[in-house]
């Protein structure tokens, strides 16, 4: 018995009054009658017509014709496993999240998952990779929300439905069902220059994993830690695989869809069932709260990461996965990912990404698992005890007892409890926020270009290539000329040379930018174009 299989899963073991193996036993309705026959309808004679009394043929039906939810507006195909995280203890000065103090091992779940595609399209798409994990701590539900690349296509969640709307296939006839949409992605990245950044990050290797046991995982937005004297600090996360970050060629990619499209997740499957677990160690950026304005960006700015030679990533954990579902509709399809779920020692930032994302996913969730409700069901339980005065609903399993269900209240001695931070309550970070009401970006965020230079400048020549490369596809597959030329002129902003190797494939000159729009999105309603010609 190897380590990882010595950790007992308490996660594992409290969902067990769920599972269900019918091996070998009698087959029953779902009411528990035994059934002889489910093969056959009950007809009127020989070859008569069905009977409406056939309740059996009803429920077997009835059931079938239900048994699809929507599937992710987003991030639709995954994949998923349980496993734990094992914190190294020297993150105590830093947070006092309980599942980072020494020693302690959390139960957790993880789904790795492509942004674009449906639940039916390929594991390799040329995409973001989505990096999921659910921590079943003692103070309740953790969930880590991140994607395979340190940045984001853009700045404010208020742009969300626009983007992906340009990324999803066109409205009208759902082609092209790929990665991207070419003409409404590279018309959206023309108009939204916030996009470069995470354009490079999407055309290089990055986009094409190896395998998903060898990539890393980012939080992406800037977060805090909290420790236990209420002093915080800005943290980003970072997941690092202990097999390394590889990728596939794009060739290689194209012969793997078409020869299998399950080849990520058969990859993992397989892996964990021959007991090859895989690892990653979690790291964190951490920057104190007096330097937030020290770099020449903005921590609040989602298109922007910290390079690590100005703040190295330091190990505080690692998470192994070593079990594969049971059922991939009960874990994988009806877990729910969302970032408000949090711990003490654990806070948010200001980032305008963030902030809206806090909104989208329980409201999404609602729709998508069918009610208020999905905390119940087993995968997304919390292993701490949930006690609230929330009441009924769809599908509702808690029989919550007695007279009182609300607060405060005298009859039941206040009976559920408010808990003092002391006792684990969670407490936002002081903060002081004021400011007029204004609809704009911050002018800390207008600067789209240097750190897309920077990722660009930091590539070895073959990987240069594979982005060039990547960029001369995906533009040939734009019908429309102009925002061909007008996504060149973003990448003339970048790098001439980037530019101009790109172009030569499509046989096209260099734009001149002169007198071009590059930019329709970042500049707030409630202010003028010219306030931002001057903007650092
Ligand atoms: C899934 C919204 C940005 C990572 C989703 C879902 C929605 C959504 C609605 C589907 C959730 C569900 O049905 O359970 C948004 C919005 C964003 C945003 C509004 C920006 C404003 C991001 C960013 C990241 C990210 C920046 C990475 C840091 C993920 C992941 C999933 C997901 C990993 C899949 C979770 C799973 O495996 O179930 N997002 N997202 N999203 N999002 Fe986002």
């Amino acid at each position: 018995q190897t380590h990882e299989d010595a950790v007992s899963n308490p996660k594992t073991e409290e969902m067990a009054k769920n599972r269900d193996d019918g091996y070998g036993k009698y087959l029953t309705s779902n009411q528990g009658l035994r059934v002889n026959d489910d093969q056959n309808s009950l007809k009127g004679g020989e070859r008569g017509p069905s009977l409406l009394e056939d309740f059996l043929f009803r429920e077997k039906m009835t059931h079938f014709d239900h048994e699809r939810i929507p599937e992710r507006v987003v991030h639709a195909r995954g994949v998923a496993a349980h496993g734990y995280f094992e914190a190294y203890g020297n993150a105590t000065h830093l947070t006092k999240a309980h599942f980072l103090q020494p020693g302690v091992v959390t139960p957790v779940f993880t789904r790795f998952s492509t942004v674009a595609g449906s639940r039916g399209a390929s594991d390799l798409a040329r995409d973001v990779r989505g990096f999921a994990v659910k921590f079943y701590t003692q103070e309740g539900v953790y969930d880590l929300v991140g994607n395979n690349m340190p940045v984001f296509f853009i700045q404010d969640s208020i742009k969300f439905p626009d983007f992906i709307h340009a990324v999803k296939p066109e409205p009208h006839n759902e082609i092209p069902q790929g990665a991207s949409a070419h003409d409404t992605f590279y018309d959206f990245i023309s108009a939204n220059p916030e996009a470069t950044h995470m354009l490079l990050w999407a055309m290089s290797d990055r986009a094409l994993p190896r395998s998903l046991r060898m990539m890393e995982g980012f939080g992406v937005h800037t977060f805090r830690f909290v420790n236990a004297e209420g002093k915080w600090r800005f943290v980003k996360f970072h997941w690092k695989p202990k097999l390394g970050t590889h990728s596939v060629l794009w060739d290689e990619a194209q012969q793997i869809s078409g020869k299998d499209q399950d080849f990520h997740r058969r990859d993992l499957w397989a892996n964990i069932e021959m007991g090859a677990y895989p690892e990653w160690e979690l790291g964190v950026q951490v920057v104190e709260e007096e330097d937030e304005h020290k770099f020449d960006f903005d921590l609040l700015d989602a298109t922007k990461l910290i390079p690590e030679e100005l703040v190295p990533v330091q190990l505080i954990g690692k998470m192994v996965l070593n079990r594969n579902v049971d059922n991939y509709f009960a874990e994988t399809e009806q877990v729910a990912f969302c970032l408000s779920h949090i711990v003490p020692g654990i806070d948010f930032s200001n980032d305008p990404l963030l902030q809206g994302r806090l909104f989208s996913y329980l409201d999404t969730q609602l729709k998508r698992l069918g009610g208020p409700n999905f905390h119940e069901i087993p995968i997304n339980r919390s292993l701490a005890p949930v006690h609230n005065n929330q009441r009924d609903g769809h599908m509702r399993q808690t029989i919550n007892k007695g007279q009182v269900a609300y607060g405060p209240n005298l009859l039941n001695d206040q009976y559920p409890k408010q808990a003092p931070q002391s006792e684990g309550g969670f407490s936002s970070v002081y903060e002081r926020v004021e400011g007029p009401k204004i609809r704009r970006r911050s002018k800390s965020f207008i600067d789209f270009y240097s750190q897309a230079r920077l990722f660009w400048n930091s590539q070895s020549e073959p990987e240069k290539a594979h982005i060039v490369k990547a960029l001369r596809f995906e533009l040939s597959h734009v019908q429309t000329p102009w925002i061909r030329e007008r996504t060149l002129a973003q990448l003339t902003q970048v790098d001439h040379d980037l530019a101009s190797r790109v172009a030569e494939g499509l046989g096209m000159d260099v734009p001149s930018t002169e007198g071009m729009q590059l930019n329709y999105g970042a500049i707030g309603a409630d202010d003028k174009a010219a306030d931002f010609q001057s903007a650092p």
